[in-house]
């Protein structure tokens, strides 16, 4: 049996481990750092996710046949050039190719060399210039940080104040650090995610989902992380997914070889279908979350075998359920903003659906919250009507006056 190390602390990982801790072949889960529900699955440890030399010696020292990294902080830091370095096995992106979720000016870059389709921009390290570029744009124009902000750093700015204030944030006031700004052109459109195993120029699709990044209903309020996401898409056609597979992934696969980064990991683009046809408004390097925790549902094949066939450069086999997963995040109220920790959340085991911790933790046998986003629960249905229904019904029984959540998740499909 095969023990296994998964990286992270949010529900995306505690996805992952649900699904591996299913694999005939995985004995023994570690998580670092894990969290309250990943410890009901996984032996979690008290090294951080960053904490890459710790992280390192736990793997050798604890005789690890594979590690999976779950956020991106580790991979853009190097964790998996280290890990290989000293032969180690671990499934996610070298630091070189990481760069195309850690830097917008170097994924957007590289789709302009290679004639992958997205929005227009200009990038800007000085604030008057870029106020002046933009002041030449029409409204909406899109304000990027270059550089990782936890899903944070993108402002759609309406109004000319709204632009001065974000460039004001992020170029003088250096809210996120000392990175530039890409000034983008507005696409309209849906919005969908697309989520592959990819080694090298041979990718391997999943199941594509829909996230909501908007902290309210009728996609109003700020953008947070991801506030609930469901898979499989109805209004993506067959050419449209044809076309995002060869004309995006796999171009975006095969220019990281031209460029000499090779991806070896889960690639994401974040891709919205409009008018002029499909474009990339981001790339991450890594799985999704909240879209993780509705596509790995669905996986009814062996999510350890997928992971070493990518690595080993065989064909995998990726098999799904027809149902729909339908997943809502439950959040502390303020979120994306400040917000309390601590808050006892109680109702859990009359919960009838998966339920995946994003932010908790356990003092003695009560669970508290212990961040921005808390909770998300998923449930499998025929239809995506069928699942709004039933999750509405299973989010009102967790118990915890701290929490918001959205209730119109999947609107797009119903
Ligand atoms: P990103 O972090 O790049 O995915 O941006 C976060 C969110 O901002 C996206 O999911 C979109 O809703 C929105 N956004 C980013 N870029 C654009 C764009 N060029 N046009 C319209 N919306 C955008
Ligand atoms: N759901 C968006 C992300 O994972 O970045």
């Amino acid at each position: 049996m095969k023990t296994v190390l998964v990286i992270g602390s949010g529900g995306r990982c505690h996805a992952i481990v649900e699904q591996l801790s299913q694999s005939p072949q995985v004995g023994k889960i570690f998580a670092a750092p894990g969290n309250a529900g990943i410890a009901q699955k996984a032996e979690c440890l008290a090294i951080g996710d960053t904490e890459i030399e710790k992280l390192l010696a736990f793997a050798k020292n604890n005789a690890v046949d594979l590690t999976v990294v779950g956020p991106e902080v580790p991979l853009s830091m190097g964790i998996a050039d280290k890990f290989a370095a000293v032969g180690l096995r671990i499934f996610g992106c070298t630091q070189a190719a990481a760069r195309i979720e850690s830097s917008k000016e170097f994924a957007k870059d590289l789709m302009k060399r290679y004639g992958i389709p997205t929005a227009a921009y200009e990038v800007f390290s000085d604030y008057t210039a870029a106020l002046a570029y933009t002041q030449k744009q029409p409204l909406p124009v899109v304000l990027k940080y270059d550089g990782l902000a936890a899903g944070k750093g993108v402002v759609v700015a309406a109004t000319r104040n709204e632009v001065q204030a974000a460039l004001q944030a992020m170029l003088q006031d250096r809210k996120f650090g000392a990175g530039r700004v890409v000034v983008e052109e507005f696409l309209d459109g849906v919005e969908f995610s697309f989520m592959c195993f990819v080694n090298g120029s041979k990718v391997f699709p999943m199941e594509l989902a829909q996230d909501h990044k908007r902290a309210y209903d009728g996609d109003k309020g700020p953008n947070t992380g991801g506030m609930g996401a469901y898979s499989p898409l109805p209004f993506i056609t067959e050419a449209d997914f044809n076309f995002a597979l060869t004309q995006v992934m796999q171009k975006t696969a095969q220019a990281l070889v031209s460029e000499g980064c090779p991806f070896c990991g889960v690639l994401y683009g974040g891709l919205i279908k409009t008018a002029q046809g499909i474009k990339v408004i981001e790339f991450n390097a890594r799985f999704g979350d909240p879209e993780t925790e509705v596509v790995l549902p669905r996986l009814t094949s062996d999510l350890y075998a997928i992971f070493n066939d990518v690595m080993d450069g065989k064909t995998p086999l990726i098999t799904w359920s027809k149902q729909v997963a339908l997943g809502v995040v439950l959040a502390s109220k303020g979120y994306p903003d400040a917000y309390k920790k601590g808050i006892a959340i109680n109702g859990l085991d009359k919960v009838n659906a998966q339920v995946f911790h994003m932010g908790t933790r356990r003092d003695g046998a009560q669970l508290l919250t212990h961040g921005g986003r808390v909770l998300l629960l998923t449930v499998l249905a025929d239809t995506v009507a069928q699942a709004q229904n039933k999750i509405l019904e299973e989010v009102q029984k967790i118990d915890c006056a701290h929490l918001f959540y959205r209730k119109d998740i999947g609107w797009q499909a119903v």
